[in-house]
């Protein structure tokens, strides 16, 4: 039950009972939430999003790369809360992967877009790390070989975002060192001793060496043709968020702390960055209206910290307390702020207004990532 419900309830008895009750604050009584409340809160809102899911096409609202993500955030609570969640993804779990690619006409979750390929292979690692059944995390590994075979064929080299070959990104890139490093730590010789990780560390350089980590350690959209540098373009949360776990993982396998603090300086960064003064996470399109892909951007953010918070070999204090208070901060109000029936918006800072697969299954990954941090 949502909580103010009960406190309603007692408060219409109080004023009919004819004297009157302190009225709870709201802010002190979020911010006394335990990892339970949490859970709580994010298992209802997530029985609210499963309205949207259907077992035929093992999609929520036919939402292709969204849908990805979804099964990321279910992955993500079910790998500290299980119980919790398993009546959901034992029948999501196989019913997407059986179903999903089919429903969209696409074979092996493989379309135009690398970029959305690699989606449904970290989510498929995820589900892996959960379920340890290898049948997922080779699904992975066979989305991961079609990127790896387009790898360095742009004029820039790195990945293409597409096959029609309109630019090269941040995004892909980030998601195919984030899916190689994932996959050099649970294949490590399979096919072949170092076959995952040269490609991280190759994907790595290359990343390095476009500047697309700008001077203020936050990560532009992509790169420009003429170029092969920074577009300068927008700092979207996403990309501040996919490449983070990636980077732990890469000092998972190397024993190299050089990966893991370039996620710490990029996730502080961006925390500083891309957060209002109530230190609550902005997209840039809030202001002028999101479309649907940019509703899903934040959840990956607050996903990537909540990562580094639990999995991190390297996490000093300040910055272990940084990630807590942030990831509290924007679940407490994005519930009390931006909720309305168990859907959740687009503003984390409110006022709700509307709510779809992507908003909701992105603040979803803050409210989980509140959970494992408290
Ligand atoms: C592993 O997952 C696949 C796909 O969902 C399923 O068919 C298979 O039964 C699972 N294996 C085990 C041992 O649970
Ligand atoms: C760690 O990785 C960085 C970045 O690739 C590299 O410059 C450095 O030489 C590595 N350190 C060691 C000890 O291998």
């Amino acid at each position: 039950m949502f909580p103010s419900t009960s406190l309603l309830l007692v408060a219409i008895l109080a004023s009919s009972l004819g004297f009157a009750l302190p009225q709870p604050n709201p802010v002190l009584s979020l911010q006394k939430r335990t990892a339970q409340d949490y859970v709580n809160d994010a298992t209802s809102a997530i029985g609210k999003l499963q309205q949207r899911y259907s077992t035929t096409t093992g999609l929520w609202d036919d939402a292709w790369w969204p849908s990805a993500n979804v099964l990321t955030m279910l992955a993500d609570l079910a790998e500290y809360y299980p119980d919790a969640i398993s009546s959901v993804t034992d029948v999501v779990f196989p019913t997407t992967l059986a179903n999903a690619p089919s429903a969209l006409g696409y074979t092996n979750f493989l379309n135009g877009y690398y970029d959305d390929e690699l989606w449904w292979a970290l989510a498929f690692i995820q589900v892996y790390d959960v379920t340890g059944n290898t049948t997922y995390l080779d699904q992975a590994s066979a989305i991961f070989e079609d990127a790896k075979s387009a790898w360095g064929t742009s004029p820039c080299g790195g990945l293409w975002w597409d096959k029609a070959n309109s630019g090269v990104g941040a995004v892909e890139n980030e998601l195919y060192i984030s899916t190689a490093a994932k996959l050099a730590n649970r294949k490590p010789y399979s096919p072949s001793q170092y076959y995952y990780l040269d490609e991280a560390i190759k994907a790595y350089e290359w990343f390095i060496g476009t500047g697309m980590i700008n001077s203020g350690n936050t990560i532009n959209n992509g790169i420009l043709l003429t170029t092969c540098k920074n577009d300068g373009n927008l700092v979207f949360t996403y990309n501040q968020g996919i490449i983070l776990a990636g980077l732990a993982e890469m000092t998972f396998a190397t024993g190299n702390d050089t990966y893991v603090n370039l996620a710490h300086t990029i996730a502080t960064a961006a925390i500083g960055a891309l957060t209002n003064s109530a230190g609550i996470l902005v997209e840039v399109c809030e202001a002028t209206g999101c479309d649907g892909d940019e509703g899903q951007f934040k959840g990956v953010f607050a996903r990537g910290v909540a990562f580094l918070y639990r999995r991190a070999s390297v996490l000093p204090a300040a910055t272990a307390t940084l990630y807590q208070t942030f990831l509290q901060t924007n679940a407490n109000s994005l519930w009390a702020n931006d909720f309305n029936n168990f859907e959740l918006g687009l503003a984390w800072t409110g006022p709700y207004q509307t709510a779809d697969v992507q908003t909701s299954s992105s603040a979803l990954d803050c409210v989980v990532g509140a959970a494992l941090v408290t």
